[in-house]
């Protein structure tokens, strides 16, 4: 495909949220830019792959414009699957694998709040980033990736007290209505929780990861983020 091509077809499917590079050339320059990237997709796919080394069959949630998608399928012998509730979203990930000639990656457009995850199949690692605090009942979410897969990557929100919380099913939140700066990067849902960190932590351990590695963490009275590797009994850390 020549510049031109690639510029025709970023056209057709603007918005974009985020820009990307092909070939040394920036494109879809005219995205929004609301919505920051948290951590550079490179960056994100060595960590993931630092974390889970044995990890083939990958599976990513929430998957935006596959930014991560592409960055994790330049793993040598990786297949991934990636899922995606906007269906403008998917698209725009469809034409950045085809671009980039990726053929180890399929997107699926899904909501994962009520697909069912028995019918996915098993999966070494999961990627979760950005997703779980845009999510109304996340400790199902998380149990959910539990039920197929060893691993999580988990990139996420948690609400940094743990006073005046709401309580469902034993965990602890702080009820949010979705507000997020770039629409195209909500949730599905339009009102949202988020978990404490002890609800966190139970909810990581419930689902079956018992071994749960903080590889970051920013704690603030509100708004915290952290970034564990998960995984279950018998997966070794590297
Ligand atoms: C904040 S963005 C995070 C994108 C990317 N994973 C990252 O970390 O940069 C959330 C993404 O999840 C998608 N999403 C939100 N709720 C979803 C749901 N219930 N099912 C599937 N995708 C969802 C949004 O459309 C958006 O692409």
């Amino acid at each position: 495909m020549n510049d031109l091509e690639i510029q025709r077809r970023v056209r057709e499917l603007e918005p974009w949220v985020n820009d990307f590079v092909y070939n040394g050339v920036r494109y879809a320059t005219a995205s929004t830019r609301d919505y920051l990237l948290s951590q550079p997709p490179q960056d994100r796919a060595d960590a993931f792959f630092g974390a889970f080394p044995q990890a083939k069959r990958v599976l990513e949630l929430g998957a935006l414009e596959g930014a991560d998608t592409l960055a994790m399928a330049g793993q040598p012998g990786v297949e991934i699957l990636a899922l995606e509730g906007r269906e403008e979203n998917l698209r725009r990930a469809e034409f950045v694998m085809e671009l980039h000639g990726v053929s180890n990656v399929e997107l699926r457009l899904v909501d994962v709040e009520s697909m069912d995850f028995a019918a996915l199949g098993h999966f070494d690692a999961t990627l979760c980033a950005g997703l779980l605090y845009h999510v109304q009942r996340p400790w199902e979410l998380l149990a959910d990736i539990g039920s197929v897969s060893d691993c999580l990557y988990l990139s996420t929100h948690y609400w940094g007290s743990s006073e005046g919380l709401d309580v469902v099913d034993g965990y602890a939140f702080h009820p949010v209505r979705e507000d997020h700066p770039e629409p195209q990067a909500r949730g599905l849902s339009v009102d949202v929780r988020w978990l404490d960190r002890p609800s966190l932590m139970r909810a990581l351990e419930r689902a079956g990861f018992t071994d749960v590695e903080v590889l970051q963490e920013r704690v603030t009275p509100e708004v915290c983020n952290i970034v564990t590797a998960a995984r279950k009994p018998g997966v070794p850390r590297p």
